[in-house]
């Protein structure tokens, strides 16, 4: 795999793989709608018959599809599918957004470097399932979210974006989820646009940002607080 985003014609075609709700389905929809993100959804497809991100996808006037694994006789066949209803849709980037399935050699292949996912932790901590609930039982003190590309691990792949939200101790596994998902809504549209503008470049399994913001300084965060 060799994920970087050569520059691509503006606007990027975008196919999101959705199984549930759909709201990173939504958050890049609107940063579409809203001029933040200069990309067009071309397809949304879910693996999920009924998923409400199908529901989105149409009010929005996007194409959506279900491509149920159950008609395939193995996950080869049904991948086959999938990238092939991508590729008819002109998909050069296909974004996971609560896409639950470990993307396999056909999907990956078909899309070497151009598969991003957005996970619900600090990457490389706490990949895989129930990651809030993981992130509290352990006592981290922050979590956040992740945007990487995706290879042939569960959650392995380089980073291209993170946001940090604080752990605080009465946090639930529902009260976290939420704080994570309302940053993943920025960090998701905005890495895309990264990939969309031609600026990720990989070096090792580092993502560099070409024109990144200068330097953090002294920026920091610290959880519990200092005192003022
Ligand atoms: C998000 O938390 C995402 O990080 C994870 O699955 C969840 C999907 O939520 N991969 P939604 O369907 O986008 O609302």
């Amino acid at each position: 795999m060799i994920p970087t985003s050569p520059p691509t014609p503006i606007p990027l075609r975008v196919g999101v793989l959705a199984s549930g709700r759909g709201s990173n389905v939504q958050a890049i929809l609107d940063a579409i709608a809203g001029g933040r993100l200069a990309a067009t959804v071309s397809v949304v497809i879910s693996d999920v018959v009924g998923a409400f991100a199908l529901e989105r996808a149409r009010r929005a006037g996007v194409p959506a599809a279900c491509i149920d694994p159950k008609g395939f006789s193995g996950k080869q066949g049904y991948e086959r599918a999938l990238a092939e209803a991508l590729r008819a849709h002109g998909v050069e980037l296909v974004a996971l957004a609560g896409y639950m399935r470990v993307c396999g050699p056909e999907l990956l292949a078909a899309f070497p470097g151009r598969i991003l996912n957005i996970h619900p932790s600090l990457l490389p901590s706490f990949p895989g399932l129930h990651v809030q609930r993981q992130a509290i039982e352990h006592g981290v003190r922050f979590s956040g979210c992740t945007v990487h590309f995706v290879d042939a691990g569960v959650d392995t792949g380089p980073i291209v974006a993170q946001a940090v939200v604080p752990v605080l101790d009465e946090d639930t596994e529902e009260t976290l989820a939420a704080r994570i998902l309302r940053q993943e809504h920025r960090v998701y549209p905005h890495a895309i646009r990264l990939f969309a503008e031609g600026r990720l470049r990989l070096q090792g399994r580092r993502v560099l940002v070409d024109a990144a913001a200068p330097g953090a300084g002294d920026h920091a965060l610290i959880q519990p607080p200092l005192p003022a």
